[in-house]
């Protein structure tokens, strides 16, 4: 679940490319190396993945050019009309969340998504790191890239710049929605049997790799 945010998608689908390209100045730092953080994923991940909350099929494209098998997931009806238009008729997005989800007729080795973890409450992080580990074979990966904080007191300043720069967008989001602290999640990964690495590629932006 974690679907409360969809109707934010409804109105956000049709400009979000332009925000990766970082017309919107509130999320130029949020989407900075945007390009690089996809490429980084589809070199992090195996060759049978499954990824959640496609948006406007982005890096489901990368993962595909790179000759992955991707079984895509994305529950707001307008990305997934967006992602159809750029990927094709031959690739088919299921409806679905990180937490209720059809699952592919094979075996997936990687579990991967960008900008999308934060949709889910500390306690749905948690059941979804156990759902994964029990998804995921010995040596399956993990691999989410998303805004997440070193410590309370980086969260807070970041914050605090926000509300100095004047973008009021970008403060009510931070404060709204469930941008986790690193040893938050990794506790969580650790305690569903994974071993976990972050590595930061902007201001707010941190690659989660997830070992079974
Ligand atoms: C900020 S966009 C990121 C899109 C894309 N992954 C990218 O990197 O550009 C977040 C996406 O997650 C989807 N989403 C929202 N809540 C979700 C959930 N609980 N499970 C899976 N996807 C979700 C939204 O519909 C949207 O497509």
């Amino acid at each position: 679940m974690g679907r409360e945010f969809l109707e934010i998608f409804e109105d956000w689908a049709e400009s979000y490319d332009a925000f990766v390209e970082g017309e919107d100045p509130q999320y130029q730092e949020v989407f900075r190396g945007y390009d690089q953080i996809l490429s980084a994923i589809v070199e992090k991940s195996g060759n049978s993945v499954i990824e959640f909350g496609v948006g406007t099929g982005n890096l489901t494209r990368k993962l595909l050019e790179a000759g992955k098998v991707v079984f895509p997931i994305e529950p707001s009806p307008q990305m997934c009309d967006l992602a159809k238009a750029k990927l094709g008729s031959a690739v088919q997005i299921h409806d679905g969340d990180l937490l209720v989800f059809p699952l592919p007729p094979h075996e997936v080795d990687t579990i991967v998504s960008s900008y999308v973890f934060h949709h889910l409450n500390d306690e749905e992080k948690g059941e979804a790191a156990r759902c994964y580990g029990a998804l995921l074979p010995v040596g399956g990966k993990v691999v989410f890239a998303d805004t997440m904080f070193e410590s309370e007191a980086v969260r807070q300043s970041l914050i605090e710049q926000a509300k100095q720069a004047g973008f009021a967008d970008l403060k009510a989001d931070l404060e709204r929605e469930y941008y986790p602290l690193i040893p938050d999640i990794a506790r969580l990964f650790e305690d569903a049997g994974f071993a976990t690495e972050f590595v930061q590629y902007n201001d707010f932006v941190w690659i989660l790799e997830a070992v079974k």
